[in-house]
């Protein structure tokens, strides 16, 4: 058998019944890849039920607010990515009013669509003939052809794209991908992967050589870069929220007045915050991003309207109208919604 009918077969049995595999409509199948990018199926499930629920077509997640947008996604986390779907799916709609592109040629002509999502769309879609590589399917093939060089360069990274090429079979594109991948999720896993279920064991240089942890091996990280900020809410059941602004973290979601520093010490005393009595601090959090490591300290105090230009108030109970970026939010459910202020 080949390794296609093997991945095929395996999937058939092991396969979980997942909302995107029964269907072929383009628009929830890239949807779903788009929640799928860096989360977890279980995590990305509830997302991709209340987006497909509240824009059951492009045309009405085009039209929809940026705000409502960002508002759903709440709690996923790279928020770009719900900015970039967004703005997508305004793309779609203008470039092709009729129907959602579904052949690989036109989707990744679009801003916003790379090579993953466009095989992804395509095979599922409309079965073209296009192998997906994404981090499931990497870690199936480097342990598979036992690479034990980083699979995050370039070459290493087009040889993986030839075996994964390679192994595809004309016409099985949509079962052969998923299966793949649903091998690279539930049997060939980051950790203590179950060689024992796998159908490719006895092929698997990496089970062979006992590499299977050690592959596949990708270069250090630079370290994250670490930001100090300060958050005040104010005690009067008003509170006072900014959106956030282009070029940083958490475009477009909301905020409380902030200050931020440049390190741990000293505490500020931000101009709009009262002199009356000093903030108090209700609560301190680290909070990890791909490429930042967030100290937030949540404070209380007196707030000055007066230096709150670029803030507008709300009420506490109009704040569930926001989208925040979900380490607020928590903070604010306990805090607020939760009647937790001091
Ligand atoms: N991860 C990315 N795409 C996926 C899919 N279609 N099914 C399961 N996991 C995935």
């Amino acid at each position: 058998m080949k390794i296609s009918e093997v991945l095929i077969k395996k999937y058939l049995d092991i396969k979980r019944d997942l909302p995107w595999r029964n269907t072929r409509d383009p628009y929830l199948i890239w949807l779903s890849e788009v929640i799928l990018q860096q989360t977890r199926v279980n995590q990305g499930l509830p997302y991709f039920n209340a987006f497909s629920e509240a824009y059951p077509d492009v045309r009405q997640l085009a039209e929809a607010e940026e705000d409502e947008v960002l508002r759903l996604w709440q709690g996923l986390g790279y928020y770009s990515r719900a900015r970039n779907m967004h703005a997508t799916a305004k793309q779609i709609v203008e470039k092709f009013p009729d129907h959602f592109p579904v052949t690989y040629d036109e989707l990744i002509r679009l801003k916003g669509i790379g090579p993953y999502t466009a095989a992804a769309v395509s095979s599922f879609a409309a079965n073209e003939d296009r192998a997906v590589v994404d981090g499931n399917v990497i870690r199936v093939i480097s342990r598979f052809a036992g690479i034990t060089e980083p699979v995050n360069s370039t070459p290493v990274r087009r040889e993986i794209e030839r075996i994964a090429a390679a192994w595809l079979q004309p016409g099985t594109a949509a079962l052969h991908n998923q299966a793949l991948m649903e091998l690279g999720a539930l049997i060939c896993k980051p950790q203590n992967p179950l060689c024992h279920e796998c159908p490719l064991q006895s092929a698997c240089a990496a089970f062979r050589d006992g590499l299977t942890d050690r592959i596949p091996l990708k270069t250090k990280a630079a370290p994250k870069k670490e930001r100090y900020l300060h958050y005040y809410l104010g005690a009067e059941g008003i509170q006072y929220i900014r959106k956030r602004g282009a070029g940083d973290i958490w475009q477009g979601l909301y905020e409380f007045p902030l200050c931020e520093t440049g390190g741990p010490d000293p505490e500020p005393l931000p101009s709009f915050a009262g002199r009356e009595t000093a903030p108090q601090l209700l609560q301190q959090a680290k909070h990890t991003l791909s490429h930042q490591l967030l100290h937030i300290r949540f404070w209380q105090t007196e707030l000055q309207a007066g230096h709150l230009q670029d803030y507008e108030a709300v009420a506490d109970s109009e704040l569930d109208r926001y989208g925040f970026p979900i380490v607020l939010r928590k903070f604010s459910d306990v805090f607020i919604a939760g009647k937790g202020l001091l």
